[in-house]
């Protein structure tokens, strides 16, 4: 069996595949599909200071290629989450990370604070990238200042590694990943949803009621892992892959860039027990191709090493 494990930002992870936030509950709700024993770790949904009731319905739309939605950040607020999420996550058998937003710095700050003293967390991701509130304008992700400004404030607030999701809504990702390196990030997850839109002609109704919304799924993974990359040749700190990813050759591409794990979200949706098997199916990809560790295979971009098993046979050998 390969050997899958990977660290990063001081965890250690069992194997590379981590479930997206936002698509997987907290991680425990999915647990008889996806046993959080079988995967590198899980991502809570966004957990903000206040209940958010989110924004109004239709809320997601399914498109040819994936999903638009504009949840808007649906969540019932930290001191639910201290009280009634936190307590039971401290059994899950992999690593722990509470995604946290806010609509000012202080509420980041705050959160991180709170946070930091919880035992079931082993992690905070940061997102400053979320397309469905104020108006679809990343006040946090498009501009390197104030991403590193919010980095620099939880970095004061929190000891637990902090991983920052950017936007692919950006000209330049590799700046803005550069901004929260400098501000204290320990890791990059790249990327959150596209700015997308979709309309019915006939009825002149947009799909979801903000009209513009979040795109995810297998269509954007090009555009995501270009975004990986950037990041990757950008900074120093670990990057973990997140936009497409629906199967074990999805999860070496994103690997193969520089990525140290990735995020599983999309599809999820169609199938949330497949994330579970995705690690089994790496190490099966990984052995089929001659190699018997994963961290074999980051990095490897423009290397242009052969796998082993696809190497020509040695003269005289079949
Ligand atoms: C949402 O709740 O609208 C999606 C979360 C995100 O994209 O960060």
């Amino acid at each position: 069996m390969a050997s899958l494990a990977v660290s990063l930002a001081g965890l250690e992870l069992r194997n590379p595949v981590l479930s997206a936030s936002g698509t997987f509950g907290h991680g425990l709700e999915m647990q008889h599909f996806a046993p959080p024993r079988l995967l590198g770790g899980l991502v809570s949904k966004t957990v903000t200071l206040a209940p958010r009731p989110g924004n109004p319905l239709p809320r997601i739309c399914e498109t040819e290629a994936g999903l638009l939605n504009s949840i808007g950040l649906e969540n019932r607020g930290l001191e639910y989450y201290l009280r009634e999420i936190a307590p039971a996550m401290r059994a899950a058998e992999c690593v722990v990370i509470t995604n946290i937003g806010g609509e000012r710095i202080e509420d980041f700050a705050e959160l991180a604070a709170r946070l930091d003293g919880e035992s079931a967390v082993d992690a905070l991701e940061v997102n400053l990238s979320c397309p469905n509130v104020q108006g679809g304008k990343l006040p946090f992700a498009t501009d390197p200042r104030t991403a590193e400004a919010v980095l620099r404030r939880v970095r004061a607030s929190t000891r637990k590694p902090l991983l920052a999701k950017l936007s692919p809504n950006v000209t330049d990702i590799g700046e803005i990943a550069r901004a929260v390196e400098a501000g204290g990030a320990d890791a990059v997850t790249a990327v959150n949803t596209l700015l997308g839109m979709s309309v019915d002609w006939r009825t002149g109704k947009p799909g979801i009621n903000t009209v513009m919304g979040g795109y995810s799924g297998v269509g954007v993974k090009p555009v995501a892992l270009r975004c990986a990359w950037q990041c990757v040749s950008a900074v120093k700190i670990p990057v973990i892959g997140c936009g497409g990813v629906a199967s074990a050759s999805d999860v070496l591409e994103f690997l193969a860039v520089g990525c140290r794990a990735v995020e599983v979200g999309t599809s999820c949706f169609s199938d949330p027990s497949h994330i579970a098997r995705l690690p089994e199916q790496l190490a099966a990809l990984l052995e089929g191709a001659g190699f018997s560790d994963v961290n074999q295979r980051i990095g490897v971009l423009g290397k242009g090493q052969a796998t082993p098993a696809c190497r020509p046979p040695v003269a005289g050998h079949a």
